[in-house]
Formats: C-alpha cells, sequence, structure tokens
C-alpha cells in the first residue's frame, strides 16, 4: 500500500483495458503505433506476467508498468527503437535469461503525480530485477520536457543541459532522482514531438 488508498499489485488480466485507456491519457503525443493495446497487455502476462505492475485505487486503475528481460551491452550503447525493443507491443523480444529488467514504461495518471507511485514502481522493479538475478534495471527515458525547449536547442544539447542538472526533465530527472543514471542518448527512438523521439538511456545497476 503506498498511503491509505493506492495499492500496487501485479497485473491482473482484467487490467487490460484500462491500461490501454490511461496509455492515451500518458502519451497523448505518441505514434498510435507504439501505444500499448489491452491484447499487447494480456500478452504481456502470458509471457513475463511478474514484471508486470499496476497503481489501482479499488478498482481504479491511476498507474502502470511493463517490464521485460533483456541482453543490453551498457559500455557500448547500440541503438535501438522503442517498437523494436517491445516487438511491436508484443514483448515477444523478453529474453528469460536476460540480464537486465528492461522498462517499457511507467505510467502514473495526472491526477494522481507526485504521491510516490513511480518511485515506488521502480523500488518493486528493482526488487523484481534482485531476485530474479539480473543486474539491475535499463531503460530509455523520454526527454518529455524537450518540447518546451525546442525553439532553443536541439534534442543534442538539451539532452546535455538535463545530464548536466541545468535543466530538470520530468521524466528523466526525476529517474535520476529515484537512482538511475545516464549512460546516454538514444535518438530516433520513438515517435513522439513532446520529447524530440529521443530519449535518454539510463540505468539502475544492483549492487552499485
Ligand atoms: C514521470 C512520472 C512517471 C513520475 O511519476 P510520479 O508518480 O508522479 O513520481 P513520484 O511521485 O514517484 O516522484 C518521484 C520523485 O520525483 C519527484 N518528481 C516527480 N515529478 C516531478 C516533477 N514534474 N518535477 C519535479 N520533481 C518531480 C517527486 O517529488 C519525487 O521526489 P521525492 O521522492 O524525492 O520527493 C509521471 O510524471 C508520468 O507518468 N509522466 C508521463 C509518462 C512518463 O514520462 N513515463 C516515464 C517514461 S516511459
Amino acid at each position: 500500500m503506498l498511503g491509505d488508498d493506492i495499492c500496487i499489485r501485479h497485473t491482473k488480466p482484467e487490467d487490460a483495458a484500462q491500461l490501454e485507456a490511461l496509455q492515451y491519457i500518458v502519451f497523448p503525443n505518441l505514434a498510435e503505433d507504439e501505444i500499448l493495446h489491452a491484447e499487447h497487455y494480456l500478452k504481456h502476462l502470458e509471457i513475463f506476467p511478474e514484471g508486470q505492475l499496476v497503481a489501482c485505487i479499488g478498482d481504479r486503475i491511476i498507474g502502470g508498468t511493463t517490464t521485460m528481460r533483456y541482453n543490453y551491452d551498457i559500455e557500448h550503447p547500440h541503438h535501438h527503437t522503442f517498437s523494436e525493443t517491445v516487438a511491436g507491443g508484443w514483448l515477444t523480444t523478453h529474453v528469460p535469461d536476460g540480464e537486465w529488467l528492461y522498462g517499457i514504461d511507467v505510467s502514473v495518471h495526472p491526477d494522481f503525480r507526485g504521491r510516490g507511485i513511480a518511485r515506488a514502481f521502480y523500488n518493486l522493479r528493482q526488487q523484481i530485477a534482485q531476485r530474479l538475478g539480473c543486474k539491475g534495471q535499463l531503460t530509455v527515458g523520454m526527454l518529455n520536457g524537450y518540447e518546451r525547449y525546442a525553439h532553443q536547442y536541439t534534442i543534442q544539447q538539451y539532452y546535455q543541459a538535463v545530464k548536466e542538472h541545468r535543466i530538470f526533465d520530468p521524466t528523466v530527472s526525476v529517474q535520476e532522482k529515484v537512482g538511475f543514471f545516464i549512460i546516454g542518448l538514444m535518438e530516433n527512438y520513438l515517435s513522439d514531438p513532446t520529447c524530440g523521439n529521443a530519449g535518454a538511456i539510463i540505468v539502475m545497476p544492483l549492487n552499485r
């Protein structure tokens, strides 16, 4: 439980429709073919149920996170896209003995932000990574604050400013706050003008 009312638990099949609806609220500018739909969520539960979490108040889903296991050389980060990584949303790219717990997304309904839901998700994901013997968590955090600076900075300049803590990004800087560190820029990761189509590759290793 988080406070008196918010429950964080593993995802169930009956959550799928609400998780799809939440995607449209949380990622309003994301390309349609990168939105996760109810049938994708059902598939995730077949493939890797232990990596799927929701936040809810009673029957209402107010947050969710999707993960899979993946091999990735953080010393030599190679380019990949969101769609490639998640096999168009189906998660068939999940590697059962993959060394990293790869975060596909974290979605928190705007009315419930700032209440610790994302921090709780990332903490639980780290516990899952530990239990499974992974090296830790890895993800590409969307540079969601870029839109405000797009008239002024290239995405490379914006990324550098976030990395040097001259700009606070509402996603990547929050992820740093909860324990991730930035290892690189991933351009053309997905199709969303909000983040200039780019993200920061971030890791939270175990045993640091
Ligand atoms: C990024 C996001 C997941 C954060 O969720 P959240 O539940 O509001 O985050 P939390 O409440 O757990 O906050 C974690 C920490 O970051 C801080 N924080 C969160 N949002 C912040 C913001 N916009 N500005 C400054 N600090 C912020 C919190 O105060 C908290 O710090 P603390 O624990 O030291 O007090 C949420 O804003 C969201 O869904 N954004 C859109 C989708 C997205 O970007 N997803 C992640 C990439 S896929």
